[in-house]
Formats: C-alpha cells, structure tokens, sequence
C-alpha cells in the first residue's frame, strides 16, 4: 500500500476495466480529475510496496511522493479519499482490477487509509454508492463489500445523483 498524489493514469487505467460500475464516461472523467488532485491510496504489485516498507502516511522507497516510480500496471487497486472536515472524510473512490478482486485488497486499502484517518483524529469514513432499489448486480457486490468491511447503510438519496439512487454508508473509526 502506497500513499501517492496524481495518479489519474492508475484511476483510468482500472476505471476502463470495470464497465459495470464505471461505464459512463462523464463518471470515469470525473473520477480522473478527482485522481489527480485528492489523496490516492493505491495497492501496488512491486515487491518495495510490501506490507509494513512505509511508514503511515508516506510513499515506500523508490516511490516517489507523486507515486511517479510505479508503473500503471503495477498499480492493483485504488482509493481517493476526500476530508472535507476535520473529523470525517469520505471514499471518492475505490476499485480494484478484476483479476484482483477478492483477494483483500479492497480490505487492505480501507484498513491503511483508516489507521492513518484515526491518527488525525478523524472520527467517521462514510461512502456513497448506488442503492438497493435499482437493482443491479454488480453494486449488490459493492454493498456486500461495505458492510462486510464495517460500514453502515444511513438513507438512499432517490434525486442526488441524476440517473441512480445514491445509498449513504457510514462507518464509525
Ligand atoms: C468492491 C471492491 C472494491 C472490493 O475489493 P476487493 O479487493 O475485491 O474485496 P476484498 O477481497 O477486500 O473483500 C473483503 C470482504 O468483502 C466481502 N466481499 C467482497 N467482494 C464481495 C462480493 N463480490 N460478494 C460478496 N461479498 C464480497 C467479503 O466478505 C470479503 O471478505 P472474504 O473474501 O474474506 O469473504 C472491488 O471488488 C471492486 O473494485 N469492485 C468494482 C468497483 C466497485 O464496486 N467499487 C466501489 C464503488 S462505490
């Protein structure tokens, strides 16, 4: 796990092999944009990543703070984080490459960024994704994937977002 800034490339890269969550091409710009400007948290391949190499809240070695030195296909998961306030921050974004998935890393990324919220005081992650009552498979994953790492459904927002129902998750750190 590695924290970097600016990996849009990564975010694109993994964004493009997850149509059924990511097929809408105005999500996946703006998702890219988010990339480069808030905190990337990424799960990377390159043996100088492994557990434990960095310290919370710094790059590995070799990496440097832009995340510059890993190459885009050695970047296996990512996760933007937005602190808007003091004492919460939300999930922007989480994927994971396909072949990946369901191996913890998803787990893995959520566990680095929450240890290093907790050491900031910060007091409660929360997440939006889409909601039950448009039924579709892949999100029915998504939402098993939330509440199996420890977030909560709040209310589903039916207008927040233009064409989904927008499901509130929290999770108390
Ligand atoms: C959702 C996602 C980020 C989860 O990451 P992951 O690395 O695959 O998940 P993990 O292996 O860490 O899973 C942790 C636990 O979540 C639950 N879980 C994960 N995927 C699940 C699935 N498809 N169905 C049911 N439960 C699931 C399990 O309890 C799992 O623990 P276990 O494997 O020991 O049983 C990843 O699958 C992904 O990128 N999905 C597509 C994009 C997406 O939905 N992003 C979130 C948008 S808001």
């Amino acid at each position: 796990m590695v924290r970097t800034l600016g990996r849009s490339d990564a975010a694109h890269d993994i964004l493009e092999e997850l149509p059924e969550w990511f097929g809408i091409d105005r999500f996946t710009y703006e998702y890219v944009e988010a990339a480069a400007k808030f905190p990337n948290y990424v799960a990377v391949a390159a043996p100088e990543a492994s557990p434990g190499s960095a310290p919370p809240g710094s790059s590995g070695p070799g990496v440097g703070a832009d995340g510059g030195a890993i190459s885009t296909e050695d970047v296996l998961g990512v996760l933007l984080l937005d602190q808007r306030y003091p004492t919460s921050a939300e999930v922007h974004l989480l994927a994971v490459r396909r072949k990946h998935h369901r191996a913890g890393i998803g787990r893995t990324l959520l566990e680095r960024v929450e240890d290093d919220l907790r050491a900031q005081g910060v007091r409660l992650l929360s997440v939006k994704t889409f909601g039950p009552s448009a039924p579709d498979p892949g999100f029915d994953q998504t939402r098993a994937f939330y509440s199996a790492v420890g977030f909560h459904p709040v209310e589903e927002f039916p207008d927040l977002w233009v064409d989904s129902p927008c499901l509130l998750m929290v999770k108390a750190l």
